[in-house]
């Protein structure tokens, strides 16, 4: 297929959106710092953050963790996650302003004790740099870690009320919450006995991605979308997210959540409602949170026996990815080799509302596949069978609108094209816009947008309680029926390749094809 270059002006389109408050002089308390997820995110994402000069002009980082860190071992931890995972480089002097103003506390959680020496640690480092009180308690810790570090938060009075002229204090609560709609309901609750709703924010990640809020704008900055964007005109939709990556070290949470769990109940439910959404009658977070929220209640349940035609779920066996060998899942360090734990999982899902009305969403989602592509395909109907598209046996292919949300940034529009010369003959080609081209900004990460978010208290791109426990809800009757109606041994798939055969089955039933990414 033949691609049509767009020239995007980007004098408008770089216009910062409006924020409502601004940010805040705080102190980011982050428990798990000495962990993974400290380490390649979240001080990665902060030295950006003043890098781009949008952190507040006053802040400090107090880290807790296990690990028995100095603030300067700290400082030399973070300047390695830094080093190698930040997208802009080290600059000196900003370093050295932004590492005066890391400290760490070695520490267990479940200590009582460990919280009063918090308490006269934070009033130390507030009073040297004069900060405010301004609290942001980051999560960073195994749910089951939850409960006693909010626990001990509230009775070490860290946690300040939401009355107007207090201090604000908030709660940042990383996945997984919960494995199932019961778990998730205990999760909520153990933080809300502590915090109020407005105080906490539920990270997904992908919201925080600048494609992925780029879907609202696409469809509801433009005219040209909205008007197709329903049943009348739209074939069907494809969810794709694939990942080259198997396991690496992370067995023990894999296991026990499987692809369902780990891709689907967050990250891609939140792309099906952006996608799906109605158009919030503003920009509030509550507001576009309702919007979100009202697709997940749209959800046709999965139940029972449903699971047998509508779900497909599978395990990568020996394979080759990228030239390299790959063990088969149950071979792989940590993992039972009895395993069932699903590495692959294609849905098919309806949203019972007007617009959506017998429009099929297709998901897939795996590890172990040939690249790593995330993407939404939305396939318009087929033209009438007239005029260029007369011939049955060689039908035009429909339009198709491509929103690629890594790698490779971008969009895509495919349209029929004559092809030049005498003959009407025509061709597929893609009008094509790729971030990278287009803006000179690179994209900010996901952590960088998030964190800034709290910072300000804009809680749009953040899960609300409701929202987790519909889509755990929903998600919770897929695993149910897996269990009772779902056969004990999975089917494979050679790793490095796209899943299992009874993959393609569950689109092709209906004439359709999985996208080619
Ligand atoms: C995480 C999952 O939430 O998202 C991982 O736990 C997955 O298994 C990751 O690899 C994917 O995120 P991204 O941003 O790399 O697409």
């Amino acid at each position: 297929m033949s691609t049509v270059a767009t020239t995007i002006s980007t004098s408008s389109a770089l216009a910062e959106p409006t924020r409502t408050a601004e940010v805040q002089p705080c102190t980011l308390v982050i428990f798990g710092a000495s962990g993974d997820l400290t380490r390649r995110k979240l001080l990665p994402a902060l030295y950006n953050l003043l890098l781009d000069g949008l952190l507040p002009s006053n802040f400090a980082v107090l880290g807790m963790g296990r690990k028995s860190f100095s603030d300067e071992e700290f400082r030399d931890f973070a300047r390695g996650g830094i080093e190698q995972f930040s997208r802009q480089t080290i600059n000196t002097e900003r370093w050295t302003e932004f590492q005066d103003r890391l400290f760490y506390l070695a520490g267990e959680i479940s200590e009582p004790d460990s919280f009063g020496v918090m308490n006269t640690r934070l009033h130390t480092i507030e009073s040297t740099f004069h900060l405010p009180g301004h609290r942001i308690y980051y999560l960073a810790i195994p749910p089951t870690a939850f409960a006693a570090a909010c626990e001990g938060l509230s009775q070490a009075g860290l946690v300040y009320s939401v009355e107007p002229g207090s201090p604000f204090s908030r709660v940042i609560v990383e996945k997984p919450i919960g494995r199932d709609l019961e778990s998730a309901k205990d999760i909520n609750a153990i933080v809300g006995k502590d915090f109020e709703e407005s105080q906490i924010y539920r990270i997904d990640h992908y919201l925080g991605k600048e494609t992925v809020q780029n879907i609202m704008v696409m469809r509801f900055a433009n005219a040209i979308f909205e008007p197709l964007w329903n049943h009348k005109y739209i074939d069907h939709v494809q969810i794709t997210v694939s990942e080259a990556e198997t396991l690496g070290t992370r067995a023990s949470y894999y296991e026990e959540a499987g692809a369902l769990r780990d891709m689907v109940q967050n990250h891609i439910l939140q792309l099906l409602c952006l996608i799906a959404m109605e158009p919030p009658y503003s920009l509030d977070p509550d507001v576009v949170r309702n919007a979100r929220m009202d697709v997940l209640r749209g959800l046709h349940p999965i139940q029972g026996k449903d699971v047998e035609h509508l779900t497909v779920r599978a395990q990568y066996s020996h394979g080759t990815i990228k030239g390299k060998e790959v063990p088969g899942y149950r071979r792989e360090e940590n993992v039972r080799p009895d395993s069932t734990t699903e590495t692959y999982v294609a849905l098919k899902v309806f949203v019972e509302n007007w617009r959506w009305a017998g429009v099929p969403f297709y998901i897939r989602t795996g590890k172990a596949m040939p690249k790593r592509a995330s993407e939404i395909a939305v396939q318009f109907k087929d033209i009438p069978q007239i005029l260029f598209n007369a011939n049955p046996h060689t039908p035009q292919a429909p339009n198709l609108l491509t929103l690629r949300i890594q790698p490779e940034e971008g969009m895509a529009l495919r349209i029929i094209s004559k092809v030049p010369g005498t003959k009407a003959k025509t061709h597929p080609v893609d009008m094509d816009f790729q971030y990278g081209d287009a803006f000179a900004n690179p994209s900010q990460e996901a952590y960088e947008r998030l964190l800034l978010d709290v910072m300000i208290g804009d809680a749009s791109l953040f899960m609300r309680r409701d929202a987790v426990e519909a889509s755990w809800g929903w998600i919770t009757n897929i695993l149910e029926g897996w269990a009772d109606h779902g056969s004990k041994w999975l089917p494979e798939y050679p790793a490095g390749t796209w899943g299992p055969v009874e993959a393609d089955r569950l689109i092709e039933t209906e004439g359709r094809k999985w996208r080619l990414v």
